[in-house]
């Protein structure tokens, strides 16, 4: 198809840029999904986990024997049971090692201690609570820069050669260029700020059912899995159990967000047991243990510093990080980037010098490091810029707008490469700021504010400007445990001309099953009702790394035009074969293959489809499918304008969001209504992460955030309303010149909503304040500011 705006196809085939209603929905509103505790196998047993109260601990005994004698109980499983299988440990997705069942130690509140077998889910909960173990408690380490400070107790004690609790060290950019470009700078603003730990917190949390024939080797395991062909691998790798024996059954789920992507100790010890036990063993996390033990996201550090010119130009930037990894480095990554791609930190900006210093430290604290609704820790990195930017129009006396337009990469500088290396494809960001602004009403809210200021209201205006990094990955570049982040589509049309495409990659609600049907009815002119998309069963798809990090678009969607395309080719020469022509004068438009010239002698999709198993030319091979497995030549890079206007009450430090307007540009857009639905996921995490979305630790690392009445999720109640827009910069390399929108606007709006606050108060001197921005944070800044005239705006 032509890179355009406009649907190409008929409403009847509902090819790219129809809005066409949900395939899956369907079942889901008719309560007909199959998710994984929808699942009963026979014989099936249910397993519970015993979780350390203590964050940090010597494990000196644990008796299970009251357990084990409680009626219904099949096993009880400890670290030192397991060890004798070799499996009280596993690898992690970044290179470390984690406890599936503590043996020596625990290192977190929430780590798995024991596991009980039983024949009901409610006997297995009891017996968790006759399971007596004699810790002997150590003193928490709950802040990196604690973790980092010499004499403080070693947390990885287990690792040999370890002798602090440094998890890594990596750098990218050039330091001397930067320091150079430092020491001639007019100005440097810096900013330093804390993005808080977060949980993705998925409706459906984590779970599995192993089932594990002793007699044949086979192992099925259902599992919640954003990745199940590469938790097969890790699977093959960590049991030894050959891979052929292995099918994950990824069903239905109810969210992933990344907290589906680690291998979970939980799996584990399930498939363990059913393995010895003989009988398939299922495993359901509760809401606690999924808020305070499985996969969380964030908890950066992160100074920033910006050399400036008097004028606002942007020479260099400078950026240190400090991570909170927890008790076990478990970061899902390309193996190459120690920090995600938090160095795309130099955001939309053009300068030619950056340095990023980045250190991760070992704490008490759950592992984790997910790419929660976020290209590997992009949401970090564009929080940083964003507020770092913001941050130098006020110490300069420039509209923060302004100072974007200012520094802006422009539309004939792309392909752009950043000074930490990221060649930026396509973009147009002065048009997409302008935009928002004149939708906002940006010139009027500025005079406005000034006049409420004079009346003693505070209005603010936020602008975040934000590029993403998604479709990891090109194979020269990105592996995750040296498994390139390839990816994969199987299509096959069935004799009456009906599709079925499969998939390596994994909807967790984003609407694959008619997106990806979209791109073949495009593509082909079959229409989106007759194509039937198969995803999570690695006994029945290609194989591919997944769905996360927004990858599955740029990745799965170009593999899915790209067989369509092989398949359309054969096609072509079918046809002719029918029309008896020469298959180079065949056209393919809309399902009709005709002859260039003379467009009424024409045979539809379907007549090729029936040929292909009941009448081809000499020699050809029976069947209409194929495979193909694409390897990007690079990454897409969405990006987007986002401005937000509050009132901020004086009195009391409560904000209230006047408007929201958001403009993305993720390229063609496949179902603009499956767009904006992600968009509008993305812009009340934003939201919540902003204004209430908080996990923390106490003093002796006991988590606060273990259930929804601390750790708060927003409802329609508190969610803004969002004005949505859009511009159409196509990804020049993608076959459909589509990009990832799947986590844009988590990535781009905290800082928005952020940023209009600060704006609301910059003028008394305040410059920042850390998320989630509650009442009396923001009330107890404007008390402590010293009053400062602020120019520009
Ligand atoms: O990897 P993930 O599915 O989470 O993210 P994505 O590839 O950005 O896609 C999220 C959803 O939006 C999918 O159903 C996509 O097909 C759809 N999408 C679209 O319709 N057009 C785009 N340009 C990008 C995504």
């Amino acid at each position: 198809m032509a890179i355009t705006e406009k649907p190409s196809t008929p409403p009847e085939i509902g090819g790219i840029g129809h809005s066409v209603r949900r395939h899956e929905d369907d079942r889901f509103v008719a309560g007909q999904g199959n998710f994984l505790d929808d699942h009963v196998l026979p014989g099936m047993l249910h397993m519970a986990i015993l979780r350390s109260p203590v964050p940090h601990g010597t494990i000196n005994a644990i008796d299970t024997s009251a357990a084990t004698a409680l009626d219904g109980v099949v096993a009880v499983v400890t670290g030192e049971l397991l060890a004798q299988y070799n499996l009280a440990w596993m690898p992690t997705m970044s290179g470390d090692t984690q406890a599936v069942l503590a043996t020596d130690k625990v290192r977190f509140q929430g780590q798995e201690v024991a596991a009980v077998v039983a024949t009901d889910p409610y006997i297995a909960q009891d017996a968790l609570e006759l399971i007596d173990v004699d810790y002997g408690v150590l003193p928490a380490v709950t802040s990196p820069q604690q973790s980092l400070e010499s004499g403080t107790v070693l947390i990885r004690d287990d690792k040999e050669g370890q002798t602090s609790n440094l998890v890594y060290e990596w750098e990218s950019g050039d330091v001397a260029a930067t320091d150079a470009a430092f020491a001639r700078a007019d100005r440097v603003v810096s900013i330093e700020t804390h993005y808080p730990r977060s949980h993705p917190a998925p409706l459906e949390t984590c779970g599995c059912i192993a089932d594990v024939n002793a007699t044949t080797g086979q192992a099925t395991i259902y599992m919640t899995s954003q990745a199940p062909h590469a938790i097969r691998t890790v699977f093959a790798m960590v049991a030894g159990l050959p891979e052929q024996n292995i099918r994950i059954i990824s069903p239905d789920l109810g969210g992933g967000f990344g907290n589906k992507v680690p291998v979970y100790p939980g799996y584990v010890v399930a498939t363990a047991a059913s393995l010895v036990i003989g009988k398939p063993v299922k495993w359901i996390e509760t809401r606690t243990e999924n808020l305070i033990s499985t996969g969380f996201a964030r908890d950066y550090y992160m100074k920033g510093e910006l050399a400036l010119t008097n004028e606002g130009k942007i020479l260099a930037l400078r950026v240190q990080m400090l991570s909170d990894q927890g008790a076990f480095y478990s970061d899902a990554q390309p193996t190459k980037f120690r920090a995600g791609l938090f160095h795309v930190v130099t955001g939309s900006y053009d300068y030619p010098a950056a340095h990023v210093a980045c250190r991760g430290a070992y704490t008490n604290k759950a592992p984790g490091g997910v790419a929660y609704r976020c290209s590997f820790r992009i949401t970090e990195a564009s929080y940083l810029i964003e507020r770092l930017v913001q941050t130098a129009a006020y110490e300069l006396g420039i509209d923060p707008a302004e100072m974007r337009l200012k520094n802006f990469i422009q539309p004939e500088q792309f392909p752009y490469t950043s000074p930490t290396g990221f060649v930026y494809d396509s973009g147009d960001y002065p048009t997409a700021l302008r935009k928002a602004m004149d939708a906002v009403g940006y010139e009027a809210l500025r005079v406005e504010q000034q006049q409420a200021r004079a009346q003693g209201r505070l209005v603010g205006i936020g602008i975040a400007h934000f590029t993403e990094a998604v479709g990891a990955g090109p194979s020269k570049t990105y592996d995750i445990l040296g498994l390139k982040m390839i990816d994969s589509a199987e299509l096959r049309i069935h004799p009456t001309g009906k599709a079925i495409l499969k998939l390596g990659v994994k909807t967790q609600g984003q609407g694959h099953e008619t997106t990806f049907a979209q791109i073949v009815a495009d593509e082909l002119g079959i229409p989106v009702t007759d194509i039937k998309v198969v995803e999570g069963d690695t006994d029945n798809t290609p194989y591919g790394l997944g769905t996360y990090a927004s990858r599955s678009t740029p990745i799965a969607g170009a593999a899915t035009a790209m067989v369509s395309r092989k398949l359309g080719d054969k096609a072509k020469q079918i046809a002719a074969h029918l029309l008896e022509a020469a298959g180079a004068d065949i056209e393919l438009e809309n399902g009709a293959f005709s002859v260039r010239g003379t467009p009424s002698r024409s045979v539809t999709i379907q007549d090729v489809a029936l040929a292909a198993y009941t009448n081809l030319p000499e020699g050809m091979e029976y069947g209409l499918e194929g495979v193909h497995y694409y390897d990007p030549p690079n990454l897409t890079y969405p990006y987007g304008s986002y401005i937000v206007v509050v009132d901020v009450d004086a009195e009391t430090g409560v904000w209230k969001v006047r408007r929201m307007v958001a403009l993305d540009d993720c390229g063609v857009r496949i179902n603009p209504m499956i767009v904006e639905g992600q968009i509008h996921g993305g812009l009340t995490e934003g939201f919540a992460k902003s204004s209430m979305q908080w996990i923390t630790f106490d003093e002796d690392g006991n988590c606060i955030g273990s259930n929804f009445m601390d750790y708060l999720i927003p409802t329609a109640w508190e969610t803004p309303r969002f004005e949505l827009l859009e511009t159409c910069v196509p990804s020049p390399h993608h076959p459909i010149g589509a990009k990832g929108v799947g986590e844009s606007a988590t990535v781009g709006s905290p800082a928005a909503y952020v940023n209009a606050v600060i704006d609301a108060i910059a003028h008394l001197g305040v410059r920042n304040i850390d998320m989630p921005l509650l009442p009396d944070r923001v009330w107890s800044a404007m008390q402590a500011a010293p009053v400062q005239q602020r120019a520009g705006g």
